[in-house]
């Protein structure tokens, strides 16, 4: 008789769990992967064959194991019935509520998910934690599955997911490391072997960490604080530059050829955004404050802080700039997914300045080439005085300015020239990313302003 087929059950098929499954099941063909959630419609989008997630080269990598090795799912319990190793990959958004409100997560759906697996597994499983979490969150998963009645073992393993929308499948296939976190037991590093067999299949051994469980939850959440706060120190410098005629880029180029330092994550701009850095930041705020570590907590905080200020400085530039009103005036929003190559709105700076903007009376027209669905669903509320187009070259026509948002390749090649002839004047270009062609710009009869450089006035 042959080996069964061991079964990986992944429980939310999001951002992380359906990409991260996807190429499992492209690397692990005699794993069974499926993908379960309660979501119906995203369900029915990935077993359609058109993933319900907009990330480059995703839609290949899910055709080539849909309905063979890969599956999709509304029947949570059934798919524990099955697992031999289930991922959690549930979101755990800030919570809203209660003690802990707007910093700490909300693990309800964690909670509920451990409640589910104890309720439904029927064989010794392993629980691998993909979601991020804060420190701990193990423990309290494990306290929740030790009452098992049915005689089943469980391992808990940390396995945050360090991928970056935009280019999930690029990272998923060459990750600089991959993190897990087992319990130092005769089963934990069993569980955390067994792990490391299905990494193995594409990931070179060296690249696969294994640390205690704690460190690996702290590493994560650390990741995220560490990047975030590059952009933050790097926006900070912003705001000195445009008081004091120093050139942003010039300075990042300069500290970023520094090899200690490093030139990636250096670009000056509106302002980070995604489901992850604030809330993950957030979370360690809140743990240290649980830990009675104030002076660490308000450390972090100040990334956040940062953050909230470059994007208030930005619009408060822009209704400055526009003779202190914008009351009235179109103006054309490119952009409002979080970043490039992903449609993806979650905590996007583009959406907060449409609010702000909104709020100081402008006709908002946004204009993004994936993000625009999400975009109407969030923005509803506004009615009418938020307007959509697929085209920027439409959104551009008849506003008094630009505000440019996300840095879509697609942005940066436009006709600008045509774009000018149709807008009132005088024309502001806002470049929140500073990727566009100043100099080209303003000899078009732009006025432009950027973020951390000498504004292009036509006087
Ligand atoms: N998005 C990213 O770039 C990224 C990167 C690394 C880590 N993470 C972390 O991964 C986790 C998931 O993030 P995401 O962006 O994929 O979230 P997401 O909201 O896109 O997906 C989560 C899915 O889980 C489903 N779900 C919730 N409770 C469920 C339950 N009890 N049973 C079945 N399904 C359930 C939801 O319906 C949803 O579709 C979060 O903890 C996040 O912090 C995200």
């Amino acid at each position: 008789m042959g080996m069964r087929t061991k079964t990986i059950l992944c429980i939310g098929a999001g951002y992380v769990g359906g990409p991260t499954m996807a190429m499992v099941a492209r690397q692990c063909p005699e794993y069974r992967v499926l993908v379960v959630d309660v979501d119906a419609a995203r369900v029915h989008a990935w077993q359609s064959g058109e993933p319900p997630i907009y990330e480059p080269g995703l839609k290949e990598l899910v055709a080539v194991s849909l309905n063979r090795n890969l599956f999709f799912s509304t029947d949570v319990a059934a798919g524990i019935a099955e697992a031999d190793i289930i991922f959690v990959s549930v979101n755990t958004p800030t919570k809203t509520f209660g003690r802990g409100a707007g910093r700490a997560a909300d693990l309800q759906y964690w909670e509920k998910t451990a409640r589910q697996i104890l309720a439904h597994a029927r064989r010794d499983v392993i629980v691998v934690e993909k979601s991020t979490l804060p420190v701990r969150t193990a423990e309290a998963m494990e306290r929740i599955l030790r009452d098992s009645p049915a005689d089943v073992g469980f391992e808990v393993l940390s396995n945050p997911e360090f991928l970056a929308e935009g280019t999930a499948v690029r990272d998923l296939e060459n990750p600089d490391r991959v993190l897990i976190g087992g319990h130092d037991s005769a089963s934990g590093r069993r569980a955390i072997e067994a792990l490391i067999e299905i990494y193995a299949h594409w990931v070179p051994r060296e690249r696969i960490l294994t640390t205690n469980v704690w460190s690996s939850e702290l590493s994560k959440l650390a990741a995220n604080a560490f990047l975030a706060q590059r952009i933050s120190s790097i926006n900070s410098l912003s705001a000195i530059c445009e008081a004091t005629e120093a050139n942003i880029s010039e300075v990042s180029r300069a500290i970023g050829m520094d090899s200690r330092i490093g030139p990636r994550f250096l670009n000056a701009s509106v302002g980070f955004g995604g489901s992850c850095f604030k809330k993950d930041i957030l979370n360690l705020v809140y743990l240290c404050d649980h830990y009675g570590l104030g002076e660490v907590a308000r450390y972090w905080e100040q990334v956040v802080l940062m953050n909230e200020y470059q994007e208030d400085r930005f619009v408060r530039k822009i209704v400055a700039t526009m003779f202190n009103t914008v009351a009235g005036k179109r103006i054309a929003i490119f952009g409002a997914s979080f970043k490039a190559d992903t449609g993806d709105i979650r905590e996007s700076p583009a959406l907060r300045v449409c609010h702000a903007l909104i709020e100081e009376r402008a006709i908002v027209v946004v204009t993004d080439p994936q993000g625009l669905l999400n975009a109407r669903r969030e923005l509803a509320i506004y009615g009418d005085r938020v307007l959509f187009e697929d085209d920027p070259y439409a959104a551009a026509c008849g506003a008094h300015a630009i505000a440019l948002v996300t840095e879509w390749e697609s942005f940066r090649t436009l006709d600008y020239q045509r774009i000018y002839a149709k807008m009132e004047k005088p024309a502001f270009v806002f470049d929140g990313r500073n990727c566009l062609d100043h100099a080209a710009l303003y000899a078009l009869g732009f006025n432009v302003l950027p973020v951390g450089q000498k504004s292009l006035i036509h006087q």
